[in-house]
């Protein structure tokens, strides 16, 4: 696997790639690497001929007093697994080099709306730190495809709002949530937990399970799930930013009338000091 840390680089060698017709799946990360992105590199692998990931801590998203300086920076450990699951190409910039002018760009990618919601609510500037850094990632590397997890679903959904808004000319692909036995969906930010705090943690998806499955069972009571599942969560110490159901297709408000099949259940709270994300879709019998 080739690792790359400089624009000017990167540049020259994926030209070199699309003079030969090579299909480009790209993998976006900020490293730190579990199962869950090594599923992501898995994917591309059978939708493409070359396999780009990045590793990028990007400052843009992170806000005042969140956890910048201390996300995991693991490269030496996340290229080994990038290479070893058949990556072809790492780029890993500094700061510097994705942003020359530092951090305050005159120019920012911003997806109204669904930006400012759920989790964009208790992260004010977010997603738009995410928006603009994916932007900046397809017009550097010009990919074909990339390839985000499903867990992340809002920031998902954004992108494929971002790209189909600025006729992007690339597929963007979800992949499902890896998850431990017992439930709790891989993050990096799991290692923040204690011991006790991780022995809680599955209780998230439990709960919006418990709904997903009410959803299923074909209850349409949406706030009266969602401030039960908020009680359960607050009643187990956890501290919820929100529990909420919508459509699957664009996470707007879901019609009362839905088939199961199209809401999905989307939760995060906070846990100690480690904020938790997740969502649940119901899997309504087959008839
Ligand atoms: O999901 C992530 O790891 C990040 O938000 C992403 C998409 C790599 C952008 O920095």
């Amino acid at each position: 696997m080739e690792q790359i840390h400089e624009v000017a680089s990167l540049r020259v060698r994926l030209a070199a790639l699309r003079r030969e017709g090579e299909r480009i799946a790209l993998v976006p990360t900020m490293g730190n690497l579990h199962e869950g992105h090594l599923a992501l590199i898995d994917a591309a692998r059978t939708l493409a001929d070359r396999v780009v990931a990045t590793i990028f801590v990007n400052p843009l998203q992170f806000g005042p007093g969140e956890d910048y300086a201390a996300y995991p920076r693991t490269l030496a450990a996340d290229a080994k697994a990038l290479s070893a699951r058949g990556t072809d190409l790492l780029f890993a910039p500094p700061v510097l080099a994705m942003y020359p002018d530092g951090a305050n760009l005159a120019t920012i990618v911003s997806v109204s709306g669904l930006s400012r919601e759920l989790c964009g609510a208790a992260r004010p500037g977010h997603f738009d730190g995410v928006t603009t850094v994916v932007a900046k990632l397809f017009s550097l590397i010009g990919p074909d495809i990339a390839v985000f997890g499903r867990k992340d679903l809002q920031q998902l959904t954004l992108i494929k709002r971002m790209a189909r808004d600025l006729s992007m000319p690339l597929e963007i692909r979800g992949v499902d949530t890896i998850r431990a036995p017992d439930g709790l969906a891989l993050s990096s930010r799991n290692s923040y937990l204690s011991s006790e705090e991780r022995s809680r943690a599955p209780l998230l998806a439990a709960t919006l399970r418990r709904v997903a499955d009410a959803l299923a069972d074909g209850s349409r009571e949406f706030k009266t799930l969602e401030t039960g599942a908020m009680d359960a969560l607050m009643g187990a110490g956890f501290e919820p930013d929100y529990v909420s159901i919508r459509s699957s297709t664009d996470l707007a408000a879901p019609d009362t009338e839905a088939d199961a099949r199209d809401l999905v259940v989307l939760g995060a709270a906070r846990l100690g000091k480690t904020r938790l994300i997740d969502n649940i879709s119901p899997e309504p019998e087959l008839p």
